[in-house]
């Protein structure tokens, strides 16, 4: 039993004791078993919840727990997306086979994180058809990991602990990365915008920006560590930093990253047309080590529709803005998001987002269709767009990118490049796969010893949305 009189109440130190804590707990279960405890961590959606996953297996081994290579572990977390409705439903099939196997193995703990699990309705769908869940978290507390699996093997019920926000930011605490060469590195949590489809307000809470000095010593342990590339993540880079005590800009931060010795490429993801500015753009021009990638949500290229999804763009800043980006950086990649079947697109409003991917000729573009998420100010609309209409519109539009798309990176055989050279290739052994600058994928003859350099590689012959290329 926990001794609550000994337990730290000031973070990270609190979680250091529950590591210890639930260290006992799977020690004591594993020599019972004869066999290591194991853990499977299921991330879905964005690079933000794979960062916060990597935080969570940190703490999981260091409490003891191993790695299992399927759900038949120990301990099964799924850390959720709910931007779109679909993202929720396949969370509720996987927790169907997820009870067999808890039924062949009664320790099993099964634990769901992630922005699903700030949803008041999922938690209650949850607790009331899902009873064999063990754990249910949410985004502002993943920190605390270890002292809800004290917590499940102390109180042998259900244990939900969801904030509605925080302003605690704990930092210090270990995170085992997926990538010996790469890391994500939170620069940002939450974001303000609050776009009138969106969900991520609700569920990630208000902006807040991590310390300058945090984020730069961070980087430079990983580096230390063996990291050259790191992706700076935000849901919104471009406005970090205003509410600081000390406010600097985002262009200013990556000044200070730029300067980090060691650290040979930098990302970010994800911008905000609003809140681009030239500054940035000006710094981009004149770095030795940013990517030449610029990922930059569309959305939309009707004006009309934009104003009513709260973007604060029009169609014409936004195209301004690419011509900006291409001006001050010839070679940059510009990739996007956009939605089709938002409420009351007409094919005129359609037609101008046809009109912008034409422009713009995307190097790439994740396309949506719209999802009506409760609680959102578009979700409340009645002139929703019939599934018909949508999957027309989508199609045409998923045709018309992925044509584009295939002629720019047709426009770039011939060259060489630099790769970093991330992974032997799973089909061939013989090759490796890495990542341009621009972040398209490359395959070359190569071996394991290559993994984590950054190579130059001719891009031979472009095969769609990937590249067969030749070491130099
Ligand atoms: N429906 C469809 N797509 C959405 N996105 C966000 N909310 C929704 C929604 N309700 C998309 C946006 C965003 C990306 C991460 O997900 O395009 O940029
Ligand atoms: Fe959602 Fe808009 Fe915030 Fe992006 S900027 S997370 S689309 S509310």
């Amino acid at each position: 039993m926990t001794d609550t009189i000994n337990i730290p109440t000031t973070e990270p130190q609190r979680q250091f004791y529950f590591i210890k804590e639930a260290k006992k707990y799977v020690d004591f279960l594993s020599k019972e078993k004869g066999r290591a405890l194991t853990y499977f961590v299921n991330t879905f959606g964005c690079q933000m919840n794979a960062r916060d996953s990597e935080k969570i297996v940190g703490i999981l081994e260091q409490i003891g727990y191993k790695p299992g290579d399927s759900e038949e572990s120990d301990l099964v977390i799924y850390n959720t997306c709910t931007v779109r409705e679909n993202a929720n439903n396949k969370i509720y099939g996987h927790l169907g086979y997820l009870s067999s196997y808890k039924e062949h193995n009664p320790d099993m703990k099964i634990a769901l994180c992630g922005c699903m699990m700030q949803e008041q309705s999922a938690v209650d769908k949850i607790k009331s058809a899902h009873r064999f869940v063990d754990i249910i978290f949410g985004t502002h507390n993943i920190f605390m990991i270890a002292e809800l699996i004290v917590r499940s093997f102390e109180e042998e019920k259900m244990v939900v602990e969801v904030w509605d926000g925080t302003d605690q930011i704990v930092e210090n605490l270990p995170a085992v990365r997926k990538y010996p060469f790469k890391s994500g590195v939170n620069i940002m949590y939450g974001c303000n915008n609050f776009c009138s489809y969106c969900i991520v307000p609700y569920v990630r809470g208000r902006e807040r920006s991590r310390k300058p000095e945090d984020i730069i010593n961070e980087i430079k342990q990983l580096v230390a560590d063996g990291v050259v590339e790191v992706m700076l993540l935000g849901q919104n880079v471009n406005s970090y930093g205003k509410n600081l005590e000390h406010p600097i800009t985002f262009a200013q931060l990556l000044e200070q990253v730029e300067q980090i010795e060691g650290l040979e490429r930098i990302r970010f993801m994800t911008s905000h047309p609003k809140d681009l500015s030239d500054e940035l753009i000006m710094f981009m021009k004149h770095s030795k080590k940013v990517c030449h990638h610029f990922h930059l949500p569309l959305q939309s290229g009707s004006t009309k529709l934009l104003e009513d999804m709260n973007r604060h763009y029009t169609k014409e800043d936004y195209l301004l803005l690419v011509e900006k980006l291409r001006k001050a950086v010839p070679d940059i990649a510009i990739t996007t998001d956009i939605i089709v079947g938002y409420p009351g697109e007409t094919e005129e409003d359609f037609l101008e987002t046809m009109d912008v991917v034409e422009r713009v000729k995307y190097d790439s573009a994740f396309t949506f269709i719209y999802s009506k998420r409760s609680g959102t100010p578009a979700a409340k609309r009645d002139d929703q767009i019939t599934p018909e209409v949508i999957k027309n519109r989508f199609d045409r539009l998923l045709k018309r990118v992925q044509q584009l798309a295939s002629e720019k990176a047709k426009a770039l055989e011939g060259k060489t490049m630099d790769v970093l050279v991330e992974s032997v290739n799973s089909q061939n052994k013989e090759l490796v796969s890495g990542r341009l600058s621009n972040n398209s994928i490359v395959h070359f003859a190569g071996n394991k010893e290559l993994i984590g350099q950054i190579v130059s590689v001719k891009l031979v012959c472009c095969k769609g949305f990937y590249y067969i290329g030749e070491r130099i």
